[in-house]
């Protein structure tokens, strides 16, 4: 609906369509009309003070208005507008049933590369990565909803002069039995060992740069340390539900460093320092390492390589880093130096940054009591924790179903906790906030979409459906299901699932004061009042899903 406003706002006011679609808002109350656009940011291009200008407005639109608005009324510094609530309500019980409700086709055609999750192996899967994984999942459903392909790319952390030190560590003190009870506690262990005196570190950077020329016997234990890794790993995004169309790696560029340096070269980017090779972007970057001393690559010599075989490949309409926001500098040098090698699509890379984990205190999460906290454990925990909740709060259930409802519960939790926030800021990882069933949280959302489920499983309704008269209860709601396709628009173009999250929580508010103040069953509005649950269903469903958040039909 606001489209159509903002489509009927352009020519009066001169304002372009994406300025209107921001600037309108719903007013407080609903006897003052159903949308509302300010006039105050026209009073300096018009030179009239605001409340003439929503007059002249007013007086102008009341001739054409398009079918859908009854009515557009100055109220003060706004015009206000009412809806013919009656057509928009059939729209929209009709369109929010169909398949692709809330989907558009913008994207079509289009592919949009994500860069997501990409824990680093031999390592404890991190809590940043849970983040990346999350919040990149989110992004890429967001994408396809918005019309566009996507390739959601694990580039896991699997090269690097740390696996010299990890397997001259394991050549010294390694043991198989340790390695094959849990891979990746004793890889830790071995690194922290080897990190403690520095006596090591040239025989490590030797066994790195074997490592690089392909010396079997390194290649060999870090495939093994790699496998052990993932394995570990896939039990994390099985749990999670999340998906990659290709799992590749920093391994995969290191020896696509000398095509870099070739391209460096032939554009007079390059230059030595003490005897390394670097790109200096002076003010737009500084420094930036390309080839260590030793003659070894480097992080953000195998980003820029892996940029250029992505576009290769994929001819991407955007590559999306979700990574977090301490790399910002890692990606802006990898960007700029992309464009200094003349890639025009230099500007469709995005660094879609995230923010910290704190903990309660407001501490570094994964610093929390000065050891490291595994994921899985964590998820765990969290599992264990949302069983005990059910079993306080539900009818008795069979153990399977148990099962089920507490980790859709928990990883509703956790993923709905972190997406209602702007990716970028941080946020105070608390499983007990999370997992409450009142306020704004993931299971609170499952419970109202479960609520909905159980009502029209009631349902026994053989009135034919008839719209007459809308009640205020009835219209905040159906006005709320019907902006869903713009907040899909909307969060695609600012990368942005909280935009999602938060609409989800807004509608379920919607929802449960219409399901208060309109009794649906036995009521005499009940046929249409259950074409509502139904619609708000569908939407709330679609809006989780947009997060991978699953369902539950009963909880
Ligand atoms: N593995 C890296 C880390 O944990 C993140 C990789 C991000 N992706 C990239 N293309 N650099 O810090």
């Amino acid at each position: 609906m606001k489209e159509v406003l903002a489509e009927m706002l352009e020519n009066e006011t001169g304002l372009k369509k994406e300025d209107l679609l921001r600037l309108i808002e719903i007013p407080p109350e609903m006897k003052l009309g159903d949308f509302a656009f300010p006039c105050f940011t026209l009073s300096k291009k018009f030179k009239k003070n605001p409340a003439e200008i929503a007059k002249d407005l007013a007086g102008a639109v009341e001739k054409n208005l398009p079918e859908e608005i009854t009515e557009a009324k100055a109220e003060g510094p706004y015009l206000n507008f009412f809806v013919d609530r009656v057509g928009l309500a059939e729209k929209v019980l009709v369109d929010s049933l169909e398949d692709g409700w809330g989907e558009n086709t913008n994207g079509k055609g289009k592919k949009v590369v994500i860069d997501l999750s990409h824990p680093n192996i031999a390592k404890p899967f991190g809590i940043g990565h849970l983040r990346s994984t999350i919040i990149g999942d989110s992004i890429s459903r967001i994408a396809n909803a918005n019309g566009y392909g996507t390739v959601k790319i694990n580039y896991l952390g699997d090269w690097g002069t740390q696996f010299g030190k990890i397997i001259l560590a394991y050549k010294k003190w390694g043991k198989d039995s340790e390695l094959k009870k849990d891979a990746i506690g004793h890889l830790q262990k071995l690194y922290v060992k080897i990190n403690k005196t520095d006596e090591f570190d040239d025989d490590a950077r030797l066994e790195f740069k074997k490592l690089e020329e392909g010396n079997k016997n390194n290649l060999a234990m870090w495939k093994e340390f790699k496998d052990f890794s993932l394995e570990k790993f896939y039990t994390i995004y099985k749990l999670l539900n999340v998906e990659f169309d290709e799992v590749s790696g920093e391994s995969l560029y290191n020896n696509k460093m000398q095509e870099v340096i070739d391209l460096l070269k032939k554009k007079r980017l390059l230059k030595k320092s003490e005897g390394a090779l670097v790109v200096d972007l002076k003010k737009a970057g500084g420094v930036v390492l390309i080839q260590k001393n030793d003659g070894t690559s480097l992080y953000a010599t195998r980003d820029i390589a892996a940029a250029i075989d992505r576009y290769k490949k994929y001819k991407f309409d955007k590559l999306i880093y979700e990574v977090g926001s301490e790399q910002s500098l890692h990606f802006r040098q990898v960007f700029k130096v992309l464009e200094k090698l003349g890639f025009k699509w230099s500007t469709d890379c995005v660094h879609a940054a995230h923010g910290l984990y704190l903990d309660n205190d407001g501490k570094k999460f994964s610093t929390r009591k000065g050891k490291t906290v595994y994921l899985s454990d964590v998820l765990d925990e969290t599992i264990e924790k949302s069983k005990k909740n059910l079993e306080e709060r539900s009818e008795k259930i069979s153990k399977k179903e148990l099962e089920k409802r507490s980790r859709v519960i928990a990883v509703a939790a956790i993923k709905y906790g972190d997406l209602k926030s702007h990716r970028q800021n941080s946020i105070v990882f608390d499983i007990d906030r999370f997992l409450a069933f009142e306020g704004d949280t993931g299971p609170y959302l499952l419970y109202s979409y479960a609520r909905a489920a159980s009502i029209l499983r009631k349902a026994r309704s053989k009135a034919k459906l008839e719209v007459g008269k809308i009640d205020d209860c009835e219209f905040a709601l159906i006005k709320k299901i019907e902006s869903f396709p713009e907040i899909v628009k909307k969060s695609y173009s600012h990368f942005a699932p909280n935009l999602i999250a938060n609409y989800a929580y807004e509608l379920s508010q919607k929802f449960n004061e219409f399901y208060h103040d309109c009794p649906v069953m036995g009521s005499e509005n009940e046929r249409f009042r259950l074409e509502i649950v139904k619609s708000f269903r569908a939407t709330l469903g679609k809006a989780l899903g947009l997060l991978g958040i699953e369902t539950l039909e009963k909880m």
